[in-house]
């Protein structure tokens, strides 16, 4: 038999005067009041450690949605025991039944779990309701929905026997734990990260991101509402050094799945290079890190398609997707207009509460953040080879708020060009239309990531001279379309250079690091 197929979770638009908008709203209120108490879920225990970090939100940091606990090194040690003591009875289970799990999830967040996950990725990650949706309802159900798709193509690759012999593959889970290590951008991820290996029979440590606890804390419970047994994945919040030093000193070590800065994985992996010795076989490294996302422009290219994406991929969610638009090389011959469009549709953006759902920008997610986005406008506003466009203005006395930011900027390397900001700031190079082969040389040498790039062409000689020029640059390419919003089965994603190991979220590709194959073979 075959598993259901995998579809799409549509996206709800929430419109004012339906019951979704209603039920949203209810549970927005809900949540905003409730001050959760968050323990570490460890092998399907609760556990308070009684050292607390608040959980805020950061369009009005005062407010406190939740306390969580944090992990001790005891914490870390019992999480490893837990998903070492699950793992047996978890890789025996059939996949055919991990897979209806993962549906029973997908199926939960279609329904109930879509406004608690939307409600609680807006309030703490500072989400508008619309980007809440694609993130912790549809990408969510996405991957988990497809994931076990994806397992049952892999399961079914299987190598050629004959009557007197057959031959086998077993997709063994990998001999140990694995160590997921989330971000704070996307609850997609947060959910992927921990339930990629998970399908594949492995058993999970998760150490979610600080900044994101609300949304994340859900899924543990969703994950237990549809059957997922305790501690294959191990809910241990707390600080990351200290629970990367614990997690990759242990012997169970087999693989870790990473998203985050590009600084923490190198380190991550030259820590587990220092343990090599220790591990039981080699681990899995899979990491996708930083980004310098770009949007190129051709003078072929349409004004008004370019402006938008540039926009879109720019400033929704502040910024702060790994596949965020933050440069854009616009040729001399078209700037005047494309700059009029620009400045036309950010006058146009309100910024504010995520509960006002008329606000398409909300805050960034913390001081941190904050500080160091102000930090580039200034460089910029005191630059001699740059200028502030639009915006520059932050303003952190109730939420952190920086309003989106053009910079415009006569050096193709000026730092902005060049380093990730992660955050509402977009840098503007106009090259002289008759550079066209220098200037993408440029592009190819300013940054060290290559995660997403997106041209602007009609010319179809121009199109195919820019993606093979470009052909490093990005692991996931656009042409004529903003280079953010992957769609799970659709477009997978994933970046190479200083971007990650590229193993493709959202395909085959991602799966398949998570499985050690046995081949047997048996003679008749
Ligand atoms: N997958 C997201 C996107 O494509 C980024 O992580 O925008």
């Amino acid at each position: 038999f075959s598993l259901p197929e995998s579809v799409n979770e549509p996206i709800n638009p929430y419109a004012p005067g339906t019951r979704e908008r209603a039920l949203l709203k209810a549970e927005l209120e809900r949540q905003y009041h409730l001050e959760l108490d968050i323990p570490l879920i460890i092998g399907g225990q609760e556990v308070r450690t009684g050292k607390t970090q608040k959980a805020v939100c950061p369009h009005d940091h005062g407010h406190v949605l939740a306390r969580f606990h944090e992990a001790g090194e005891a914490e870390v040690r019992m999480a490893i025991d837990a998903a070492m003591a699950a793992k047996k009875a978890w890789e025996a289970t059939p996949w055919e039944d991990r897979a209806a799990i993962f549906h029973k999830m997908g199926s939960l967040i279609s329904s109930k779990y879509r406004y608690i996950l939307n409600a609680a990725t807006m309030l703490n990650q500072s989400k508008s309701a619309f980007q809440a949706e694609i993130d912790s309802t549809c990408e969510t159900a996405d991957f988990l929905r497809f994931n076990a798709g994806f397992m049952e193509q892999i399961y079914r690759q299987q190598p050629i026997s004959d009557p007197h012999v057959w031959n086998r593959v077993h997709y063994r889970a990998l001999e140990g734990f694995v160590f997921a290590v989330t971000p704070f951008n996307f609850t997609a991820i947060a959910a992927n990260l921990p339930t990629a290996p998970a399908i594949m029979g492995n058993t999970v440590v998760w150490k979610p991101a600080s900044t994101s606890i609300l949304s994340n804390y859900y899924l543990m419970q969703l994950y237990k509402e549809a059957g997922l047994p305790d501690g294959v994945i191990n809910f241990v919040p707390g600080r990351g050094s200290m629970i990367g030093k614990v997690a990759l000193e242990d012997r169970n070590f087999a693989g870790l799945h990473f998203t985050g800065s590009t600084g923490v994985f190198n380190s991550m992996w030259k820590t587990i290079s220092g343990n090599l010795e220790r591990y039981r076989s080699y681990p899995r490294i899979v990491g996708e890190t930083g980004g310098k996302d770009y949007v190129f422009m051709h003078q072929s290219g349409d004004v008004a398609q370019t402006a938008a994406a540039i926009v879109r991929a720019g400033f929704e969610y502040q910024g702060q997707k790994c596949s965020a638009c933050s440069r854009v090389y616009a040729p001399a011959s078209r700037w005047p207009e494309l700059k009029e469009r620009l400045l036309g549709l950010l006058a146009e953006i309100r910024m504010g509460d995520v509960r006002d759902f008329r606000n398409y920008f909300n805050a960034v997610i913390d001081e941190a953040a904050f500080d160091n986005t102000m930090k580039y406008i200034e460089l910029a506003r005191n630059a001699k080879d740059a200028e502030i466009l639009a915006g520059g203005k932050g303003d952190k006395s109730k939420g952190w708020f920086i309003e989106p930011t053009l910079i415009l900027t006569t050096n193709p390397k000026f730092v902005s060009m060049e380093e990730e900001i992660f955050a509402p700031v977009v840098t503007i190079f106009v090259y002289d239309d008759a550079q066209l082969d220098e200037t993408l040389k440029i592009l190819d040498e300013t940054s060290p990531y290559a995660l997403t790039g997106a041209i602007f062409a009609r010319d179809r000689y121009v199109i195919n001279h820019l993606t093979e020029a470009l052909a490093n640059t990005a692991g996931n390419f656009y042409i004529n379309d903003k280079p953010t919003g992957a769609v799970v089965g659709h477009q997978p994603f994933g970046g190479s250079r200083a971007s990650g190991t590229n193993d493709k979220a959202g395909s085959f590709l991602n799966l398949i690091r998570w499985t050690s194959p046995r081949t047997i073979k048996e003679s008749f």
